[in-house]
């Protein structure tokens, strides 16, 4: 996440306009190392990035729009945005406010700090 919209779910909890998450998509490598079994990072996969605005995409479900760098190396340079449906419907339904901050301790921490 940028660091504005960092700075400002830590001070209220909320997602503000022009928040830009981006997620780097990361394959499993060995499941197996030195220091025993798990789950090792392989290579890098993808690009996804998530926007919220309400001027920009006044007609998105809750303003985020979300973007698609490609799913394999070398990624696109552009892309447009993803129709509602291919990606910010599983967003809406299944994030908490269209992001799985459960899944990000620190974000989870700063929304939790947040809420006192
Ligand atoms: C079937 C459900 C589903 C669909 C469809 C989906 N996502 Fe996600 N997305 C997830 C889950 C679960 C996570 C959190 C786990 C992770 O980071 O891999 C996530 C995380 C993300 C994040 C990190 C920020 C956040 O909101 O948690 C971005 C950015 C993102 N997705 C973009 C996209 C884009 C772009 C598409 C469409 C091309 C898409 N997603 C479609 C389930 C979905």
């Amino acid at each position: 996440m940028d660091p504005e919209s960092f700075a400002h779910v830590e001070k209220t909890g909320e997602y503000r306009d022009g928040t830009v998450l981006v997620k780097e998509l990361v394959a499993v490598g060995s499941k197996e190392e030195s220091s025993g079994k798990g789950y090792f990072q392989g290579d890098f996969s993808g690009l996804e990035i998530s926007v919220k605005d309400s001027k920009r995409f006044p007609d998105e479900p809750g303003n985020w729009a979300y973007f698609s760098f490609g799913h394999k190396y070398p990624l696109k340079a552009e892309t447009a945005k993803n129709g509602a449906t291919s990606c910010n419907s599983c967003h809406e339904k299944n994030a908490t406010k269209f992001v799985f901050s459960d899944l990000y301790p620190v974000l989870k921490d700063s929304l939790q700090k947040a809420k006192k």
